[in-house]
């Protein structure tokens, strides 16, 4: 199978990469057309397959095309793809917001996967969530799960719609767990310690509480209770968080990162 990622950037690499890493496919079988002779030049010393800096010398080989520019470059490279798009063809677009109606329209395509990942996917360890249009056969979508389960894990949604939730919590969220992060490393050096002790305290223990909770049934409210003794220091922070309501901020973070999603899609 011929893959084809249309925008070398950090995403188009991060497949790029993840795909040949996981022996998934062979840098033989790999394409990337990118727009930028800078970047082009970058690409092609990787040896991660062929760079291309013409669609017509590559797109109509490739049995998968994933689209990976910026989501304001679309319309000018739905307008040159176009005329030479097979309608055998399936595409994976990973831009924020573009609709696969947008899509089908503006390539004239109707095989199309629309995925979201999320930051963590540079090191395999991306949140991706994605959808279909009806045309895509199961085997090809097997396929695209294959090649998305290689930059971390993967869920299916059967409503597009879904897809602008997933942008709110998994696709943003890595930001919003930083926040965390940030805050809390800001108390640690206030308290006394260094820089650098104060992120290894508090990354140590974002990765330590991730890793158990990932390795037990138990929810996040019977984790908290388990650490909580009445009278003690982890009630005491979790009484403080209760009385400013940090829990329904984050919950109203998340809705509005939805809302905005939904108004970049024109969905709103
Ligand atoms: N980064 C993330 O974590 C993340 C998460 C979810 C979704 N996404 C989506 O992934 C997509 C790519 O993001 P990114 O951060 O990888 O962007 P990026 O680093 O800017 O990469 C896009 C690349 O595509 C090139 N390009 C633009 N138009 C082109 C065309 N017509 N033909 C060939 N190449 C073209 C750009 O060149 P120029 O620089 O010359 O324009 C640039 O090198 C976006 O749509 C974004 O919404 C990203």
């Amino acid at each position: 199978m011929k893959i084809l990622i249309i925008g070398g950037g950090n995403m188009g690499l991060t497949y790029a990469q993840s795909f040949l890493r996981s022996h998934i496919t062979s840098k033989e079988d790999m394409m990337i057309l990118e727009k930028s002779p800078e970047r082009a030049a970058q690409l092609a010393q990787k040896d991660i397959g062929t760079v291309y800096d013409d669609a017509q010398a590559c797109l109509r080989r490739a049995d998968l095309i994933i689209l990976a520019v910026k989501p304001q470059d679309a319309p000018t490279l739905f307008a040159s793809l176009s005329p030479m798009v097979d309608a055998q063809q399936v595409f994976l677009s990973i831009m924020a917001g573009v609709k696969i109606s947008t899509i089908a329209a503006g390539l004239g395509a109707r095989k199309i996967i629309r995925a979201m990942p999320n930051l963590p996917a540079q090191i395999g360890r991306g949140m991706t969530a994605f959808t279909s249009s009806e045309e895509v056969t199961r085997i090809e979508l097997v396929m695209v799960q294959n090649l998305l389960n290689t930059a971390g894990k993967t869920i299916y949604v059967e409503q597009e719609s879904a897809i602008d939730a997933a942008t709110a919590i998994s696709g943003s969220g890595p930001a919003y767990v930083w926040h965390f992060m940030d805050a809390l490393m800001q108390a640690g050096r206030q308290m006394g310690f260094s820089e650098a002790q104060a992120e290894l305290l508090v990354s140590q223990t974002f990765l330590g509480a991730i890793e158990l909770y990932n390795a037990s049934n138990l929810s996040c409210p019977e984790w908290i209770q388990r650490v909580s003794s009445r009278g003690g220091t982890t009630e005491a922070a979790m009484s403080s968080f209760r009385d400013t309501d940090v829990h329904a901020d984050i919950i109203r973070g998340a809705f509005a990162a939805l809302h905005r999603a939904e108004e970049l899609g024109g969905n709103s």
